[in-house]
């Protein structure tokens, strides 16, 4: 094998990639309805192959993702088609343009139909696709004074319809906040909750309901300040939703929760010290969960505490927890690097215009966007009731896109995003 050759042919591919892993261009910038509503663009059939705009499209692809109920499952949308059937020089044998619509004759004896919305959007930029898949809407970023303006629905007894707007609301602000929820009993936030998705088990349980003590071996589960962090840290896939629920605080006083946009700070980091920005976004750093009898908990790998999406370029999450921090994926006589970096972050976050400080009250449940809010608290006095617990982000994610797109376009969408 000449190994020169392949080399070169190697950097090529990776050339082409990197035109997609603009990892440095964060953060979010793409997430914007109007490039979702660009119009379905024209396709032509030019020496065999589909055209559209300047993208030819590989007649393997097309037929692989052939839409006919024999090549794939109606209703699971899954390939029933072998893929690797498909002989190698597959060709267009003949084929008609209709309305909307390309019929192709293939050489292997098989029909295909096409729509023109699927044929222009597997062609689309790596960024325009992504807007589906990951669900992309236009984000408020916030400071303090959204005080005077936090989302809040209202509890509903059954109706599937609010839960439909409360995930629009996280998926804008971060987060929403469900007035009404009968706090008496802990299962109305549960059942709230189960409405949005399955709750994830983790090592401290799943839904919970706890009065202040220390029986988890946690930070979390006594009565002392936090400051702002993410949580989760520890796991390779962090929480998507954490809800809390304060059902009643008696004998005592404190305990207002705090609320940090992660977002609008890492936006805020990266316009004025991009260099913190970038060491942030690129130096990995390791975390642990050890508090309980014979486990600690670590992330398959180190995490930056910017991740972002290799297609759009765009923050995805901010992963921030000092109590629960490991070592830094640095040579030990570097690692002053990230901690100058991470300080300049520590005081962004902790700057008053930054920090939105709420009282919660039983009756208000707060659900909020792991992977981009910060939450904390001051300390308090006297005993508080809390009942609340973790969604996964690909269910609360799944549950939002087909309220939000309908199946028709995520299920419309698969081949090409
Ligand atoms: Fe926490
Ligand atoms: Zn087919």
């Amino acid at each position: 094998m000449d190994m020169r050759a392949l080399s070169k042919e190697l950097k090529g591919i990776q050339r082409s990639q990197r035109g997609y892993a603009k990892i440095f261009r964060g953060p979010y910038g793409v997430c914007n309805g109007t490039i979702y509503k660009d119009r379905v663009r024209n396709f032509e059939v030019q020496d065999g192959k589909v055209v559209v705009g300047e993208r030819t499209i590989p007649n393997i692809w097309l037929r692989d993702n052939c839409q006919c109920s024999s090549c794939m499952h109606d209703a699971t949308k899954q390939r029933l088609l072998d893929t690797f059937s498909i002989p190698k020089d597959i060709a267009i044998k003949s084929h008609t343009i209709g309305q909307n619509v390309l019929k192709v004759e293939w050489s292997d004896g098989h029909s295909s139909e096409y729509t023109r919305p699927f044929l222009s959007h597997a062609t689309r930029s790596a960024e325009f696709r992504a807007i589906l898949r990951q669900g992309l809407t236009p984000i408020k970023l916030w400071d303090s004074s959204i005080a005077s303006e936090a989302p809040t629905e209202n509890y509903a007894q059954t109706s599937e319809g609010d839960v439909a707007q409360i995930l629009k609301n996280i998926r804008k602000y971060g987060f929403c906040y469900v007035d009404g929820t009968p706090f008496d009993d802990p299962a109305a936030t549960e059942f709230l909750l189960k409405r949005i998705a399955f709750i994830r088990e983790t090592h401290y349980g799943g839904f919970y309901d706890f009065t202040a003590d220390l029986a988890s071996k946690d930070t979390a589960y006594t009565n002392i300040a936090l400051e702002a962090h993410t949580d989760n840290t520890y796991f390779s896939d962090p929480a998507g939703l954490q809800a809390f629920h304060l059902l009643s605080h008696t004998d005592g006083e404190g305990g207002a929760s705090l609320l940090v946009d992660g977002f609008k700070v890492a936006e805020e980091m990266s316009r004025t010290d991009r260099k913190a920005y970038e060491i942030l976004s690129t130096v990995n750093v390791h975390a642990h969960a050890s508090g309980n009898e014979g486990i600690s908990i670590q992330p398959y790998r180190s995490f930056p505490v910017f991740e972002h999406d290799t297609a759009t370029g765009d923050l995805l999450r901010v992963r921030w927890n000092s109590s629960d921090r490991a070592s830094i994926e640095l040579p030990i006589d570097e690692v002053e690097i990230w901690y100058d970096a991470a300080r300049k972050f520590d005081a962004l976050l902790k700057k008053k215009e930054n920090e939105y400080w709420e009282q919660l009250t039983p009756g208000r449940v707060l659900i909020f966007d792991n992977w981009r809010v910060l939450h904390g608290r001051s300390k308090f006095t006297g005993k508080r009731r809390i009942c609340g617990g973790y969604i996964n982000r690909d269910d609360w994610m799944s549950k939002y896109k087909m309220a939000e797109f309908g199946p028709k376009t995520v299920l419309g969408t698969l081949a090409s995003s």
